[in-house]
């Protein structure tokens, strides 16, 4: 114990203690102090993670109200975010063998903060992420495309881990946040495959995985089939003079923001 920590020793009794017990109850007592400091840093963490993810959900809203009144159209169908857990962040540093601190949550971890758009089409999960990629406060930490390359269970999604900066009162800080892009038809496959994860002993286990695996397959037809068709309605239409688009965009003037 340091000099500062005698009036504490001298209020708990510590100081009448024998000499091996005081030095004993003093590593406790030092040990006890820096637990706290680190569940003091791990709140301040997590803070900073809860903001990162408004900073980037701010940015997908941003880049869907544009889009909606540049094309009358929503590419975003919903955006969802979530912070992992205090028991997943440990069993995830134990799993990987790494020191249970908050210094190294935050060097290892690249999912703690963790937010998933979910689009229309596949050509919108592209057009979103190069957006948010282009942003010159965006920084692109790594990148799974599990669309071109799906996973063999059938999972597909794009995943980014980016860095973004946070500015605080006194400080300014770049947090990793892991976005997860995906079609509406990729996010349902990918809600009922999870529930399959923390099941255990299902009957019939192996014809259920194949069978999943067979949706995944319809699945990635009927997005390819869908964006071919929307692709031809559009380009049925009528080149626009001038004055339609003219029109159209003080058409556009109402659209609510
Ligand atoms: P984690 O340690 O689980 O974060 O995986 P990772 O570091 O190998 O990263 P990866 O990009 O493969 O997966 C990150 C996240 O994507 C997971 O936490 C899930 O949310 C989602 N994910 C990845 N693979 C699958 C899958 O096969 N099925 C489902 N339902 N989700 C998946
Ligand atoms: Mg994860």
């Amino acid at each position: 114990m340091d000099d500062k920590d005698s009036d504490l020793s001298e209020l708990t009794g510590l100081a009448n203690l024998p000499a091996e017990l005081f030095d004993a109850a003093g590593e406790i007592y030092d040990r006890t102090k820096k637990a706290m400091w680190s569940l003091v840093k791990y709140k301040e963490l997590k803070m900073m993670y809860a903001c990162a993810i408004k900073e980037v959900q701010t940015k997908f809203d941003v880049l869907d109200t544009e889009f909606n009144v540049r094309h009358r159209r929503n590419p975003i169908n919903s955006v969802s975010s979530r912070i992992k857990s205090t028991q997943s962040i440990i069993a995830k540093l134990l799993r990987k063998k790494l020191p249970v601190t908050p210094e190294s949550m935050e060097a290892n971890i690249y999912d703690i903060a963790g937010i998933r758009v979910v689009c229309s089409y596949i050509d919108d999960i592209y057009a979103i992420a190069d957006a948010l990629l282009a942003q010159d406060d965006i920084e692109l930490v790594a990148r799974k495309d599990y669309i071109k390359a799906p996973k063999p269970n059938g999972y597909r999604s794009l995943h980014l881990i980016v860095r973004v900066p946070v500015f605080f009162a006194e400080t300014k800080k770049k947090v990793n946040v892991e976005v997860q892009i995906r079609t509406i038809a990729m996010d349902f496959w990918a809600s009922l495959e999870h529930q399959l994860k923390y099941k255990k002993d299902i009957p019939d286990q192996q014809e259920i995985v194949a069978r999943l695996k067979a949706c995944a397959d319809v699945i990635t037809q009927t997005d390819e089939k869908m964006l071919g068709l929307r692709r031809r309605i559009e380009s049925a239409e009528d080149m626009p003079t001038e004055e339609d688009i003219l029109f159209e965009k003080l058409g556009k003037l109402d659209i609510q923001l």
